[in-house]
Order: structure tokens, then C-alpha cells, then sequence
């Protein structure tokens, strides 16, 4: 794909990236991403804006052909989707110089060997001109990595934000054109990799407030040209208080586990309350990092191997503890054979999410009405915990 124009001056580059079903060996991509890098000629000076994929640094060359000279390479983050083509631009280019962050610098020295003299540093707000087009950056950190900032380009309202607001969508519409599609895509983005940093991205959201945005511009994914649309679903997100959702991943190995999640299910959802299951054997674990966004109450459903909880839902709480989402209450559900350590092997996998253990309920063998009853306790308590709590 050519470059593209979005305002004067201005033009998208980049590469869409239809068959990348994986994304740091761990995030599924089941609609692929792309990798976007912008170009703005100014007056005086011309910046590129972050670059590609090393796997797709043909297109972005391509794409270069007609540019003669590149003054400043902008990278707004290390990570090599968008740094990884920025040494084949260096070569290319010879007079021009990496922008980017102090700790920015330190990453990309280290990632990708470029030499001291192609840095230059920039703090927090200051500006850059390229004549006729001035760049403001704002440090961003965590969005993905602790180095990650932001472009303002005052004189056409654009936000360039690479990871920020980003979502793993392979497409060749420029802008969003189905909201709906492009929120999915970017509420399981910004659970995956932004979610842990919830409080430092309420803070980043702060800071980019009082400027006129037009467009926002991410590095993966369609440019919004109404911005408010995914500013106002981050600052659902990241809010403090979760919504009257129970996330439950499980394993069933006999059927007894399987059994006992069908009934806490049928029994939350006849209270009102919202679930989302995941058998954790077909399970997308991006779909289960989107449900997790919202979720008030975490119920881990486990059969007993051995002594202990079964490996994959020792990954899903592994993976849950790790992302940090916002809940409130935990319990778990689960069967066993003889006898079993799970509920104090799995309530150890989960320190970080500061949660309240409601009773757990493990029966032995099959359930029976004993375990039913005891489903139904747990059932109303979470409901109850949820009201109290005012979480609708
Ligand atoms: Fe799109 Fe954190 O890289």
C-alpha cells in the first residue's frame, strides 16, 4: 500500500499485517494489526513517525522512495513493532536523528545498537519545529513500556499516540469506519498490555486533556476522527469502579466441575448478574483480558490434579494476577477425587489483585445437593456484594 494523505503535509505509512495471528508470543491477534508510521513535511523539516514491524520494513522503504531526506525519526516507543525498521531508516537516511524520551534512548541503544550520536532527548512538553508544523510531546509512560510518550501536532490537532488508544485490527480503512468492531479490538488491547497501569493511565488521560484533538492517530489500528469515542471507552476502562460482572474460567475434566459452573452460571444470571464462562481448553485469553476490564467478581472453576488446581487454570489465574484488573471478589468452584490443596495453591497465584475470598465450594466426586446449596450461598453473596458495593 502507498502512503496515504490524512492533511497536508501529513500522510499515514506503514504496513497492515493480515496473517499475525500472535503477538509477543502470547497475545492472540485473531483479526491481525497493522503497523503505522506517519510522515509530516514541514517548511524546514521533516519527521517520520515511528516505523514498522523488521518483518515488514520493505513496505515502509517502498513507501520512502519519493522522500528525499528525513530530519528527525520520532520513536514514541522501543517495542520493535515500531522501533525495529528505525535502523534500516538510519541507514538510508544519514543526517537524521532518533526523538525520543531519555529512558526512550536508553532502550533503543540497547534493542537495537544505535549509536549515542543519532539521539536526540526530549522532556516531558517540550517542542520541536519543523517550520511551518510544530510537535509537542508529552510523556506517556506505560503505554506500553515505562519509556512511551505522545505527539501533539499543534498546528492540525493530531495526537500521534502509537500503542495508546491503538487496537490490533488489520484493515485498509484509514479511519475508523465500525465503531463497534474497532472497540472490541481496542478494549482487548488496552487489557492486554495497558490494564496493570490502570491509575498511571487515568493519569495520561488527565494530561493530554485541554487540547483540541481532531484526529488521534495510534500506531496499530484506524485513525479516530472522533476522538471522543475512544477517549470516553479508556476513561470507562480505567474508572475505578467495575461493573455487576463475574468472570469465570474453568477446567472440567469429568464433568463434575462443568456441572457445577452450569449451575453457579444459571443461578448468578437469575439474580441479574452479568457472566462471562470460559472453558479455558478453547478459550481466547484475549477474550477472557476484555471480560476481565469490567468484571467485579472472579470465580475460578478447577477439577484437582493430583493435589493441585489443573495447569491451564493455574495460567489463567497466573495471567489475571499479572493484568490486574479491577475486581473486587474472588472465589473458587471445583471438584476432587481424594484430596486437594487448589483453593490455597490458586488464592496464592492472585496477590496482586487484592480481592475478598467468598466461601469457596469444592466438592468431592460428583455435586450434590449439599454443593447445589452451597452454589446458591455463593450465588446470592456475590449478587448481594455487588449491590452493596452499587457496581451495576
Ligand atoms: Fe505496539 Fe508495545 O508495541
Amino acid at each position: 500500500m502507498k502512503a496515504r494523505k490524512i492533511r497536508e503535509g501529513v500522510y499515514w505509512m506503514g504496513a497492515v499485517d493480515w496473517d499475525r495471528r500472535l503477538f509477543d508470543s502470547l497475545i492472540p491477534l485473531p483479526d491481525g494489526t497493522t503497523y503505522n508510521a506517519y510522515l509530516i513535511q514541514g517548511s524546514e523539516k521533516t519527521a517520520l513517525l515511528d516505523s514498522v514491524d523488521p518483518s515488514m520494513v520493505d513496505t515502509l522503504l517502498f513507501q520512502l522512495e519519493g522522500v528525499q531526506n528525513i530530519d528527525y525519526v520520532i520513536a514514541h516507543h522501543a517495542e520493535q513493532d515500531h522501533s525495529g525498521a528505525i535502523p534500516d531508516v538510519l541507514e538510508k537516511y544519514q543526517n537524521a536523528k532518533v526523538v525520543t524520551t531519555p529512558k526512550g534512548k536508553g532502550m533503543l541503544a540497547d534493542l537495537l545498537c544505535i549509536p549515542e550520536e543519532r539521539f536526540i532527548t526530549v522532556d516531558d512538553g517540550e517542542t520541536l519545529s519543523l517550520g511551518n508544523k510544530t510537535l509537542e510531546f508529552i510523556h506517556t509512560p506505560w503505554v506500553h513500556w515505562p519509556e512511551t510518550m505522545v505527539t501533539y501536532l499543534r498546528e492540525d490537532n493530531i495526537l500521534f499516540t502509537c500503542d495508546f488508544f491503538g487496537s490490533h485490527l488489520a484493515t485498509t480503512d484509514l479511519y475508523v469506519a465500525d465503531e463497534a468492531r474497532v472497540y472490541e479490538a481496542a478494549k482487548r488491547y488496552y487489557a492486554e498490555i495497558m490494564m496493570p497501569f490502570r491509575k498511571i493511565i487515568q493519569k495520561n488521560l488527565e494530561k493530554i486533556k485541554g487540547r483540541e484533538v481532531d484526529l488521534i492517530a495510534p500506531s496499530h489500528g484506524p485513525i479516530y476522527d472522533r476522538p471522543a469515542f475512544i477517549i470516553e471507552a479508556y476513561q470507562d476502562w480505567v474508572s475505578g469502579n467495575p461493573k455487576n460482572v463475574v468472570v469465570l474460567p474453568y477446567i472440567s475434566m469429568h464433568g463434575s466441575t462443568q456441572k457445577m459452573v452450569a449451575y453457579l452460571v444459571g443461578a448468578l444470571a437469575e439474580k441479574g448478574v452479568t457472566v462471562y464462562q470460559f472453558d479455558l481448553v478453547v478459550t481466547d485469553i484475549g477474550k477472557l483480558a476484555i471480560a476481565l476490564v469490567d468484571a467485579a467478581t472472579i470465580v475460578i472453576g478447577t477439577p484437582t490434579i493430583h493435589f493441585g488446581p489443573h495447569p491451564n487454570v493455574v495460567y489463567a489465574a497466573y495471567l489475571a494476577n499479572a493484568l490486574r484488573p479491577k475486581v473486587k471478589f474472588a472465589s473458587i468452584i471445583g471438584s476432587y477425587g481424594w484430596s486437594s490443596k487448589a483453593v490455597e495453591q490458586i488464592a496464592g497465584l492472585i496477590p496482586n489483585l487484592r480481592v475478598e475470598i467468598l466461601e469457596p465450594v469444592i466438592c468431592k466426586g460428583f455435586p450434590r445437593e449439599a454443593d447445589f446449596q452451597a452454589l446458591d450461598v455463593l450465588a446470592a453473596t456475590i449478587a448481594n456484594k455487588h449491590k452493596e458495593h452499587g457496581f451495576t
